[in-house]
Parts: C-alpha cells; structure tokens; sequence
C-alpha cells in the first residue's frame, strides 16, 4: 500500500518550532520580504543569513515530537514516502526512510551563484558564515526554497501523490503555492485525510476524512483508522 504523508509547519509545532501564519509564529516578527526572496539576499545577504542561521540552531535544538514517530510507525503497514514543505530535518531524525523536501533543507547549504541546484553541501553545527564559499567561489546560501523560486522536486512530489492509495496531509494551511495544489494530483480511489486543528477553516475537496486536531493526536486516530481497514496484522 502506497501511503503519501503531505506535510506543513504544524507538524512541527509540537516540537516547539513555530508555524509560519500562527498569531504567535515567530515569522510575525519578520516580513516574507525581508527574509524570504531572492531581492532580500541581494539586498542584505548577511541578514538573512543570520535569519537562517537562527532558525538552524533552533531546529537542532529540537526533537521530533510523537507525530513524527507514528509516522515512521507506519512504515509496518505500507511503503511510506514523506513529503514535507518544513526545511527542518525532524522527519528524519524521528527515522522516517524515504522524505522529499519541497522546500529544500536548512541542514544543508548551497552555491548563491547560478548553479544553485548542483550540489548541497551539509552544514556541520548551526552557522553558514559569511565568506564560506562553495567548490565554485561563490558564498554559501541556506539550501531552502525562497518565495518567487522554483520547486525542483514539484513534479516527483506530484507523480508520487498521483500514485498513492492513502495520502495524509497534516499542518498545513494549503496556502504556499505551488505546492498547496499537490493535493489535486491524488486518484480518485485514494483514501484522504486531512489533519489540522485549524481544519474548518481549511479547503479539501469533499472526499477528504477531516481530523479537526493536532498532529500527534491526528496521527494516532488515523493509523487507528489505517490499521483497521488493513485488518489484522
Ligand atoms: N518547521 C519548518 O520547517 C517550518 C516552520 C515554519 C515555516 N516553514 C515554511 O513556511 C511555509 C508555511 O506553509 P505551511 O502551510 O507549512 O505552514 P502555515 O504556518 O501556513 O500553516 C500551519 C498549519 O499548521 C496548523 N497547526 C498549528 N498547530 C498545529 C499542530 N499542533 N498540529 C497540526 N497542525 C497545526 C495550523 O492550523 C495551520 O493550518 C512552508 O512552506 C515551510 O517551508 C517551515
């Protein structure tokens, strides 16, 4: 069985790392503008690196909470793939085997210069410094997808949603296109849930099972719900 995991920053709220839109999300305090693009790096690249840098160390002095775990846990019950637009690595540490990062991962760096997509390189401990450069000569940048950059893994996320027999989209608002728009590409066939304590305020298409909680505990009523339909293990 085909299980795709779609998730957004509220799977990690639970670790203590703030969601984007939240009242008290720590991006509150900063502009998309001035964090976030392309225009902000050329603008001021040691700011946001700084930013990054921030949020680096506080990802590394985080852990996966139990919605993490109980989907490594759903590895026993079919081939799971994680697709997550979260740049932090909790996914992994909780074991999950096979994540695709939409959004790139802010453990790694990359080249600012034009072959961005080349090579990642792994940060060791939580600071990109300015005049750390790539095998190019070019200063390293966080390895995270900014607003108005492209996606490069859009279409393998796409072609694996359009094959999965479940698919659990969890702590998302669906507002970051294009990647909000992935939910579309699920089959007809597909079993879908949607979990997020946020969820009636949240558009899915109908055929969509609603678990109006947080990720910890959404997760644990669907692999309840998951583990009765596959009957007896
Ligand atoms: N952890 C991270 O890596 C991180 C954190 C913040 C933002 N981001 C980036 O910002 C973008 C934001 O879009 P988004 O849709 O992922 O986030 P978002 O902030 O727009 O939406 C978060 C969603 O999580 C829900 N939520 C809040 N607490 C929850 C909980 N305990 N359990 C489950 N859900 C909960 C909210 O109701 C909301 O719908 C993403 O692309 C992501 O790359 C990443």
């Amino acid at each position: 069985m085909k299980i795709v995991v779609f998730s957004g920053a509220g799977m990690s709220a639970e670790s203590g790392i703030s969601t984007f839109r939240d009242a008290n999300g720590l991006w509150a305090n900063h502009r998309i503008e001035d964090v976030a693009t392309p225009e902000a790096w050329l603008k001021d690249s040691e700011k946001v690196q700084q930013f990054y840098n921030l949020r680096r160390k506080q990802i590394l002095e985080s852990s996966p909470n139990e919605a993490h775990f109980l989907i490594k846990e759903m590895e026993k019950l079919g081939d799971v793939t994680v697709i997550t637009q979260n740049i932090d690595d909790l996914h992994e540490r909780a074991g999950s085997i096979d994540v695709v990062h939409l959004h790139g991962n802010i453990r790694e760096s990359k080249s600012s210069g034009p072959n961005q997509e080349a090579h990642y390189y792994p940060i060791d401990g939580w600071e990109i410094k300015m005049g750390d450069k790539c095998v190019e000569g070019y200063q390293l940048r966080p390895h995270v997808v900014w607003f108005g950059e492209s996606v490069p893994n859009l279409e393998v996320a796409a072609d694996l949603i359009s094959k999965a027999a479940v698919l659990i989209v969890i702590g998302t608002s669906l507002q970051v296109y294009p990647a909000a728009g992935l939910i579309h590409a699920a089959p007809l066939n597909c079993t879908k849930f949607l979990i997020d304590p946020n969820a009636s305020n949240l558009h899915v298409p109908s055929d969509f099972i609603v678990l109006s909680e947080s990720a910890s505990e959404g997760m644990l009523q669907c692999l309840g719900l998951l583990k009765e339909k596959s009957g007896p293990q």
